[in-house]
């Protein structure tokens, strides 16, 4: 059977398509429903979270962490199990579910005929799964026929994955990449709901984040490499990372280094982030990839926001005495790094993704 995209993906201009959200009380999912609050293409009319809340009411029980009121028509809306939504009703499913649960519950979906973007990373590594940070590689949608139907799933990256890709992939197209090192300095926010707990969480670093490096690893290689065949090659380059959880609420830094194929002075490299296009969708930035002159650029205080939250923004750029160059970035984990970036999966997949 071939993956079908929805009627409604085809209607936007007459009506909304409808939106249920996997995972609705966590940290990700509620920015899910806060960003789609007033989305001009999408209404959330599902939500659901774990069984033991029942058919609550998502006002009466989420504990709303977001620093906006719960939309009024989310909050009025009863808590529902998978197995009870219907294609019609909300064709498009973002899953904001634990990983270890994620996977299955996701393949149901997409053989009942939705169309699931993740944030879980069960799907991410599937031959037959774009994995899409849309700037860089929207072409990966074409892994979609190789698909079963008659839905989809397709899948954002990991969170510091998304901020990373958004920086190398424009050294990768003009220099060429060689080698990448990359350690990350991961708010608490990553961590999902309640957060890091526990007598180490505060005013600390742990070196530690189980899972995480091997992710920064092998992600970024899929996305940023070519389709042949209807297949993905990824692009070979040596990348090594080191992953931490710091006190910081949201925003993840990374502290990267780079070796590149071919020389590239400070303004090229410059010129290149800056020309990285941004698309005509609505939740996408302007500038995806913004550098920062500022001597203290970027922070998690003053930057985590600028964009909405949707561009990586660099700064620190100077050569390195082992590799080439190297810079710091800074992108926001649950809106770059996970519901931001999933809206914009949506958007061009109602926009461009499989017509036929
Ligand atoms: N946080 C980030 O910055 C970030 C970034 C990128 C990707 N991700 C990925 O996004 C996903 C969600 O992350 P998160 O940080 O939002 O996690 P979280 O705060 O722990 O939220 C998990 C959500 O899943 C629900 N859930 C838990 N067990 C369930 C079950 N057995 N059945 C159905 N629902 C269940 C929870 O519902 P209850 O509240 O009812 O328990 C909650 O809504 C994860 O796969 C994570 O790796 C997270």
């Amino acid at each position: 059977m071939a993956v079908l995209r929805p009627q409604a993906f085809d209607r936007i201009a007459d009506e909304p398509v409808g939106v249920a959200i996997l995972g609705a009380t966590g940290s990700v999912g509620q920015r899910f429903v806060q960003l789609l609050a007033h989305h001009p293409w999408m209404e959330v009319r599902a939500l659901c979270a774990s069984e033991g809340r029942g058919e609550r009411a998502y006002g009466d029980t989420v504990a709303w962490a977001q620093d906006t009121p719960i939309p009024a028509l989310s909050a009025a809306l009863r808590l529902r199990d998978p197995g009870q939504l219907d294609p019609k009703e909300t064709p498009l499913v973002f899953s904001a579910l634990p990983g270890s649960l994620a996977g299955p519950i996701e393949t149901a979906l997409a053989q009942r005929g939705f169309w699931v973007v993740s944030n879980a990373a069960s799907h991410r590594m599937d031959a037959n799964v774009p994995l899409l940070v849309p700037e860089v590689n929207r072409a990966h949608l074409e892994l979609l026929r190789a698909q079963p139907g008659p839905g989809a799933i397709l899948n954002g990256p990991n969170c510091s994955t998304a901020g990373l890709v958004l920086a190398l992939a424009p050294l990768a197209q003009r220099f060429g990449l060689a080698t990448v090192l990359v350690t990350t300095l991961q708010a608490h926010s990553g961590a999902g709901l309640p957060g890091v707990l526990g007598p180490l969480a505060n005013r600390n670093v742990l070196p530690r984040i189980e899972g995480e490096e091997d992710k920064l690893e092998t992600e970024p290689r899929k996305i940023l490499g070519a389709l042949s065949n209807g297949q993905v090659e990824p692009l070979e380059f040596a990348i090594s990372a080191m992953c931490n959880r710091v006190d910081v609420l949201d925003g993840h830094t990374e502290c990267v280094s780079v070796g590149l194929q071919r020389e590239a002075s400070f303004e090229q490299i410059q010129q290149a982030w800056s020309q990285l296009p941004g698309l005509d969708l609505p939740s996408a930035p302007k500038h995806p990839a913004r550098y920062l002159a500022d001597p203290q650029s970027p922070n998690p205080v003053q930057h985590k926001n600028l964009d909405h939250g949707m561009s990586v923004v660099i700064g620190q750029l100077r050569p390195c005495p082992v590799l080439d160059w190297k810079f710091t970035l800074l992108s926001h984990n649950t809106l770059r790094g996970a519901a931001g970036g999933a809206i914009l999966i949506a958007e061009i997949a109602i926009r461009n993704g499989l017509k036929g």
